[in-house]
């Protein structure tokens, strides 16, 4: 199949009007989200959405997110409490996916068959007028299946040119890790995904309902509430271990890749030359911009394996390490 790459400078201009026409006929466009790239297909439409599960290899029982252009248009397509729409307000549009229940409208093949959806409405203006014209999209990253989430058009071409029929090319993503996800459908709201969201944020926002809990799924539960992040995920090809800032020196120079930050070459690795600076320390937001692609790089690399920099678990590091963590689960 031929991929048009369409290349959006101006998020105002015509140029998406190919992609809306592809999505409109039942076609799947990887489009641009302030997170990752996202692979789309009209939400409505259960053969387009069938689509991208055979496209990516996407396990059957990995739901998709559905993806609105407003929060007004939300109870078109989920039950909504009205008490939660103030704490919706204050983080939609944004890198938060929230679960609901679903409306029948939504197609079983969106939600593996589950009984609820997770809502996004992304804060990207191509993202927008895209749905804005097709209406809502169904998406999840648009990485094959396992690799890392793309986080500009480069690594969506690398993934999925020739298999899908179009490519929006907006430039970097912003936040470069996925959505934290909250399920709004369980007695107290449950982080079922962490990402650029912060949990200490949310329990701040969520301060009237108690809080929030974060569910922990991982590959040892059978029937995680988050079914994708049971999954070994954005994993390079290559071996990957997570060790102390201090522990890394002993690579120095070695076949090992080094992914560190500009801080830890700075004064530890002062000499290696086997470095790829995952971004700084003192500003984690530039690590989560940079993490899949760096997490790429290792496949690219002449290198047999790679050891990453290990971070404290709390704030954005928080769900930093839960990626890392789940790229470096072995084989
Ligand atoms: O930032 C993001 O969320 C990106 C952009 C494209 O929006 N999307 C994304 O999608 O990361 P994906 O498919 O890679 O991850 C979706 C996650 C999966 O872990 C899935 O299990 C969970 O959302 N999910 C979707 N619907 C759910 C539901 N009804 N209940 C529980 N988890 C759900
Ligand atoms: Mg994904």
């Amino acid at each position: 199949m031929e991929t048009k790459i369409v290349v959006v400078k101006d998020p105002y201009s015509d140029s998406i009007d190919v992609a809306c026409e592809v999505l409109r006929s039942g076609g799947l466009v990887a489009f641009p989200t302030e997170t990752v790239y996202g692979l789309g297909a009209v939400a409505t439409n259960p053969e387009a959405v069938k689509k991208i599960f055979e496209v990516k290899g996407r396990p059957q029982d990995n739901p998709l997110i559905v993806h609105l252009s407003s929060i007004e248009q939300i109870t078109n397509f989920a039950y909504l409490d009205e008490k939660f729409v103030p704490v919706i307000k204050k983080l939609s549009p944004g890198p938060i996916t929230f679960v609901l229940r679903k409306k029948d409208v939504i197609p079983a093949e969106v939600t593996a068959g589950l009984d609820t959806v997770g809502i996004r409405i992304p804060a990207h203006p191509v993202a927008q007028r895209l749905i804005d014209c097709s209406g809502p999209i169904a998406a999840p990253s648009a990485n094959l299946s396992g690799r890392p989430s793309p986080t500009d058009a480069q690594s969506v071409i690398e993934d999925l040119k020739g298999l899908i029929e179009c490519i929006i090319d907006a430039g970097p993503s912003a936040f470069g890790i996925e959505s934290t996800i909250v399920d709004l459908t369980r007695e107290k709201p449950v982080v079922l995904r962490p990402g650029p969201i912060t949990l200490e944020e949310l329990n701040e926002i969520f301060k009237e309902f108690g809080g929030v809990e974060y569910h922990k799924t991982n590959m040892e539960i059978n029937k995680p509430l988050a079914p994708g992040m049971k999954y070994r995920h954005y994993a390079p090809d290559k071996p990957l271990r997570i060790l102390e800032s201090n522990a890394l020196k002993d690579f120095i120079n070695t076949n090992t890749l080094i992914l560190c930050t500009e801080e830890t070459k700075d004064s530890l690795l002062k000499d290696a030359e086997n470095v790829y600076i995952i971004g700084q320390f003192k500003k984690p937001y530039t690590i989560a911009q940079n993490l899949y692609k760096s997490l790429r790089f290792i496949d690219k690399s002449p290198y047999s394996d790679a050891v990453i920099e290990k971070f404290p678990e709390e704030g954005l590091f928080f769900s930093i390490m839960n990626r890392i963590k789940k790229a470096a689960i072995k084989k």
